[in-house]
């Protein structure tokens, strides 16, 4: 279990699985931060680190995505920069120093008491 839990969730404001995520998080003694659009530039390496440090953050979540699967032949660049840049952001934000977690199915089905009959480490949010 992480030492610090103080957790950084892009989309946890308005997205779906990113506010059910913050309500875990914080129902197992997370300090979460889930800023709007509007109060971090998430594409902005720099705005991260810099939100990063400001707020002790030891770990980010990332649930923010082009989720509108059939428009994404019409709107490329936006698909690119949310499913493809922004990871790469983050990457390198965490690669200074703290965790990312990308969500996936899995995860979610292990939130919400799925049963997941697959070998795989449960409970990924310790
Ligand atoms: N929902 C599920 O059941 C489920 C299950 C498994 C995996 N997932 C995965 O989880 C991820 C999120 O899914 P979701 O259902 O939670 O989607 P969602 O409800 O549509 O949430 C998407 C989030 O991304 C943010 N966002 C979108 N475009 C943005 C932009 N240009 N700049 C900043 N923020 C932006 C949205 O903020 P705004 O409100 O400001 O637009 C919102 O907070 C996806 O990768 C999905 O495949 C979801």
């Amino acid at each position: 279990m992480p030492k610090d839990k103080r957790a950084l969730v892009l989309g946890g404001k308005t997205g779906l699985l990113g506010q059910k995520l913050s309500q875990v998080l914080q129902e197992r003694g997370w300090e979460v931060k889930a800023p709007f659009r509007g109060e971090l530039d998430i594409f902005s390496e720099e705005a991260v680190s810099s939100y990063v440090q400001e707020h002790s953050i030891s770990h980010i979540f990332n649930t923010v995505a082009y989720t509108q699967v059939d428009l994404a032949e019409e709107e490329k660049e936006q698909a690119r920069l949310l499913n493809r840049n922004l990871p790469k952001i983050l990457a390198q934000v965490a690669s200074k120093k703290i965790s990312i977690s990308f969500i996936t199915a899995q995860t979610l089905s292990l939130m919400v008491n799925i049963p997941f009959p697959m070998s795989q480490k449960i409970n990924p949010i310790p």
